[in-house]
């Protein structure tokens, strides 16, 4: 294997169909989805980790997301104008819930509440995130965090089944300490299982180097 400079040099020239390991996410165009959970301040790292590898990232925030982080937050991140209704775009209201949705590689929710979860299992679309999750032309990756017995609740756990029977892929929730001082299942997964999951979805058959394999992909093809 040729290492030192000179290799490092030709890495950095990479043609542009090449995969850079560097910024593995290069040319990919990612919509994450924030819904009100306090594991919204989670999804900060995972917006930055994604732009840092490469992805052009479009945030799209309920109006209880941004109870808990700030639009600023991700258009600091993103270098890109957040979602927030789909009143508000003057020029290119086409674009908040067209295009948008149509130039995505992978549309990410994360944190998505148990609101979120069922109003998407049940194709309602009456906010911005809703309305572009139901016209996504992406594959839809969902990140539930909520209380140990939201998440247990079994109209909580009808809708995610709905969603994995439509096709929806799931990053599980994990166990552990929850926002309501306690332990349980419902944490949101850390943002690097988060980022590994959709590396492993866009970047097929690349290894993803110093990340812990501990995604937790729940994939489920329509019949
Ligand atoms: C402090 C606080 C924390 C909350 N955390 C969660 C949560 O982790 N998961 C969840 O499903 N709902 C949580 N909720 C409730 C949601 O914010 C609420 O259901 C809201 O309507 C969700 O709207 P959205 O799905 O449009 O973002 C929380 C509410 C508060 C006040």
């Amino acid at each position: 294997m040729t290492t030192g400079p000179k290799a490092a040099r030709r890495s950095s020239h990479l043609s542009r169909n090449e995969p850079d390991d560097a910024v593995p996410l290069a040319r990919r165009e990612i919509l994450v989805g924030v819904c009100g959970g306090i594991a919204a301040y989670k999804t900060c790292a995972l917006a930055s980790a994604l732009v840092q590898r490469g992805a052009g990232v479009t945030v799209v925030m309920t109006a209880a997301a941004t109870k808990f982080v700030g639009p600023l937050t991700f258009e600091s991140l993103t270098s890109r104008r957040v979602l927030l209704d789909l009143w508000s775009a003057e020029s290119d209201r086409d674009s908040q819930h067209i295009h948008v949705t149509e130039r995505a590689d992978l549309f990410i929710i994360a944190p998505a509440t148990a609101n979120s979860l069922g109003k998407i299992a049940h194709g309602i679309a009456d906010d911005a995130l809703t309305t572009l999750v139901l016209a996504a032309a992406s594959p839809v990756l969902l990140a539930p965090a909520m209380n140990e017995r939201m998440w247990k609740n079994p109209l909580v756990e009808r809708n995610v089944q709905l969603l994995r029977d439509a096709g929806y892929l799931f990053v599980d929730p994990e166990s552990g300490w929850q926002a309501c001082r306690t332990r349980g299942e419902g944490r949101m997964a850390e943002p690097q299982t988060i980022l590994e999951t959709a590396l492993q979805m866009l970047v097929p058959g690349k290894a993803t180097g110093e990340l812990p394999s501990r995604a937790n992909l729940k994939r489920h093809q329509p019949g």
